[in-house]
């Protein structure tokens, strides 16, 4: 999205249409409608007929004449003024992008709004996240070009107020780039199989490191044979196409500052293998490498900021198939940690490729880790689609994802991993077993985790719930939700102070 700040009143902006944010609380609601009315005389019936009230997330659009630099404006609902928060805000935008795009409109000129409970930057940042998050669509297997996505093209923030337009300035432009990194995780998550399988994947991120400016290495079959990887290597083992396993990494810090390692499960297409899953809603397992979409785009967008920070992120990837080749119940897995592992569920394949990334991520000697995985269908019942799990052994790092995840409205939910639920994954010929049973299911998979981080600061994010969404959220369209990129860059961004 091409952003532009112009120190202007809104009606010397040229656009497709004008946005206005209009609080709908009885005082601040006359009084912008006084001012509405004397910039664009047109909207005066719509707004003293009483059908547009300001209610949140309402939008109501007026045609102007032929004089104005912009066919119509929009006006948007934000409810009480001094209710107004960074995600009221988000959604305001996203129904005004959701309009706009309905109407296929390119580009749209916003007055800032003043007197709200929100300061300009936060305006600023929320909104650009409400207009390039909203309409999104993964639209390139569409034949009919009708069939678009957000048609939105360009922002232009308009404000008389210099400080005021420099503070928008600064939060839209971290929007929009965090915003672009959560919608290349949607695509990376939404596009099929056969369309992403591992070695596309690798390819997906060696783009992306080019792009936005960081170091790519793609560790193919015959590596990471060599690095006995055995967890890989057993779930790939049902797979024609070979596994991968992809080094990213960003070095924005000092030379001496440990890196913080994120690790994402990319499984990119879990049929559950022998313990085969039931085909109704098997092809939402497309989006079972969302890990891997978000730490690649996180680290994207790492770069593009240029944080000060070092960043390594770790994806594992590969198909979990069932076949004649494939890893069967009962099998038995040693990683080279010394940890034996029982298959008892091929469908529980995350854990065990998990393993081997958490077991490289140590010899990195990273100040914290972070995992995220599609992991428990468990983790959806306990929290759905709103939040995501979250257990893990340090507590500051714990705290600053709960800061995080409150401010983006990425929500985490911690879990706890007492040692008593570690009996559920005891195993009888093994150390473990990678499945245990019914109780517990997202904590089992965490404690499973938890046998491979060494010492290492250590926190696993369960995204089951939060990465596939089956119906539309505010700003979130149906399908990969691109979770975790906003969150990790907002807790990286505050990384230091
Ligand atoms: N990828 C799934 C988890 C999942 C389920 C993600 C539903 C999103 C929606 C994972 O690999 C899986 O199959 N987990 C099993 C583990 C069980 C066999 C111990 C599960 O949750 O049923
Ligand atoms: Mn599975
Ligand atoms: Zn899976």
């Amino acid at each position: 999205m091409k952003l532009s700040f112009t120190q202007s009143a809104l009606a010397e902006a040229k656009s497709d249409a004008y946005v206005i944010f209009v609080p709908g609380d009885d005082k601040h609601f006359k009084e912008a409608q006084k001012r509405i009315i004397a910039d664009f005389p047109e909207a005066k019936p719509l707004l003293e007929s009483g059908d547009f009230k300001a209610k949140r997330d309402s939008v109501a659009t007026v045609y102007l004449s032929g004089k104005a630099k912009a066919s119509r404006l929009l006006l948007v609902g934000i409810g009480e003024a001094e209710k107004v928060t960074l995600e009221s805000m988000r959604r305001a935008a996203a129904a005004a992008a959701k309009a706009a795009t309905g109407k296929k409109l390119k580009s749209l000129a916003i007055a800032v709004p003043s007197g709200l409970s929100l300061d300009a930057e936060g305006f600023g940042e929320a909104a650009t996240e409400g207009f390039c998050l909203a309409a999104y669509k993964l639209t390139r297997y569409f034949s009919d070009k009708e069939r678009t996505g957000n048609t939105l093209e360009s922002l232009t923030f308009c404000s008389e107020n210099k400080k005021s337009l420099a503070d928008v300035k600064k939060g839209a432009e971290y929007a929009e780039t965090v915003s672009q990194g959560t919608l290349l995780a949607r695509t990376l998550a939404n596009t099929p199989d056969n369309d992403m399988y591992p070695e596309k994947l690798a390819e997906a991120a060696q783009k992306a490191g080019k792009d936005a400016g960081f170091k790519v290495t793609v560790l193919d079959k015959k590596k990471i044979e060599s690095l006995k990887m055995h967890g890989l290597l057993a779930v790939n083992q049902g797979s024609k196409r070979p596994p991968v396993f992809i080094v990213m990494e960003y070095e924005g810090g000092g030379k001496n500052d440990k890196p913080i390692v994120l690790v994402g499960k990319g499984v990119t297409f879990d049929t559950g293998g022998i313990s085969i899953k039931p085909s109704a809603g098997m092809a939402e397992m497309k989006m079972d490498m969302h890990g891997a979409a978000t730490v690649i785009s996180t680290i994207a967008t790492i770069a593009r900021l240029g944080l000060k920070v070092n960043v390594i992120a770790l994806v594992p990837a590969t198909e979990n198939m069932p076949s004649g080749s494939a890893v069967v119940p009962g099998d038995v897995i040693v990683y080279t940690n010394g940890v034996s592992v029982e298959v008892d569920n091929t469908d529980a394949e995350g854990r065990l490729i998990l393993a081997d990334a958490l077991i490289y991520a140590q010899k990195y000697k990273p100040q914290a880790c972070i995992d995220l995985a599609t992991l428990t269908g468990a983790c959806v019942v306990a929290l759905g689609t709103v939040t995501t799990g979250m257990m893990g052994t340090d507590a500051p790092l714990k705290s600053r994802l709960k800061l995080a995840g409150d401010y983006t409205h990425e929500y985490v939910c911690e879990l706890p991993i007492y040692e008593e639920y570690e009996e559920l994954i005891k195993g009888d010929i093994t150390d473990v077993k990678n499945a245990g049973g019914r109780y517990a299911g997202a904590i089992t998979a965490a404690l499973f985790l938890k046998r491979f981080v060494g010492d290492m600061p250590w926190v696993h994010l369960d995204i089951a719930g939060t990465a596939m969404l089956s119906s539309d959220a505010p700003y979130t369209p149906k399908g990969a939700s691109g979770v975790g990129v906003r969150l990790l860059t907002d807790m990286l961004r505050k990384w230091k102070s």
